[in-house]
């Protein structure tokens, strides 16, 4: 039987190239998006690609204005992932891309307001946003998820067990990282961040009532154990509690 010599140098070779190639799949495997439909995770971390906003709609600003109002009854039926998209976008969305401004003003364009989204059990009507905690990242108009915890009964203890906050599909909590601002302006920097969450917090109610939805902004809660619940940055405090549904 023909056996095929092969000296040191062709053995060197193929050990080489089985290295590169484990090397390669390694590579791949560790830090190539995994795209599944609107899903990537990077390093362990998983993302959800959100739906462009809408900039044009039916309802006048004059409309909305008028019949904004708090509503604490709230079904459980699910918002969609437009809804929630436009929701956020409304809050702290990317309007000006050029200068990454947004959608409510920011002292300094400082931007210190975060977005945590719960979304409670069935609480968007899309496969892959699961039950859990996220971050908004607006520039990339991403999801970032930080717990799959279903964490609504702790929201609603900690909330003075405040109705809405018993039933809304999704609960978005307005949280700043002060320092942003504080770093510029000192002390005042505080004031500044909490006019702009009444802002961003109005554009919400405003979007909210174009879309036929319901909301209030909760004020009365406990921080300490609202941000420990979300598992929030340790450099974000928590400033509101809005659950959104569709009313009754
Ligand atoms: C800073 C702030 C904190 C609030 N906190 C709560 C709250 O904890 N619970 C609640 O049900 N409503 C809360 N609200 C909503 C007000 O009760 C509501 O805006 C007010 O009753 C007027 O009703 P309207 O929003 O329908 O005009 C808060 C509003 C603001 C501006």
């Amino acid at each position: 039987m023909n056996q095929i010599k092969t000296g040191p140098f062709a053995k060197i070779l193929a050990l080489i190239l089985l290295a590169s190639l484990l090397i390669l799949v390694f590579t791949w495997y560790t830090s190539e998006p995994d795209i599944i439909n609107n899903m990537h995770s990077e390093n362990h971390t998983t993302f959800i690609n959100l739906p462009a906003p809408e900039i044009a709609g039916d309802v006048s600003v004059e409309e909305a204005i008028s019949s904004r109002r708090s509503v604490r009854n709230l079904q459980e039926k699910p918002l969609n992932v437009f809804e929630l998209s436009q929701l956020l976008w409304s809050a702290q969305g990317i309007t000006y891309p050029e200068r990454d401004f947004r959608s409510a003003p920011s002292a300094g364009a400082t931007y210190p307001l975060k977005l945590y989204v719960i979304v409670c059990k069935n609480g968007v009507d899309e496969q892959n946003i699961e039950t859990g905690v996220y971050l908004y990242v607006p520039k990339e108009n991403i999801l970032k998820l930080i717990t799959k915890e279903d964490i609504r009964s702790d929201i609603y203890q900690f909330a003075l067990m405040q109705a809405p906050l018993d039933s809304a599909p999704v609960i978005i909590v307005m949280a700043a990282d002060m320092s942003r601002t504080t770093d510029r302006y000192g002390e005042r920097g505080v004031r500044y961040v909490h006019m702009e969450a009444g802002h961003s917090a109005q554009n919400i109610y405003l979007q909210a009532t174009a879309m036929e939805l319901g909301m209030v902004v909760i004020g009365a809660f406990d921080d300490r154990n609202v941000k420990r619940s979300i598992k929030m940055d340790m450099d974000h405090d928590p400033l509101y509690i809005i659950p959104i549904g569709y009313p009754y």
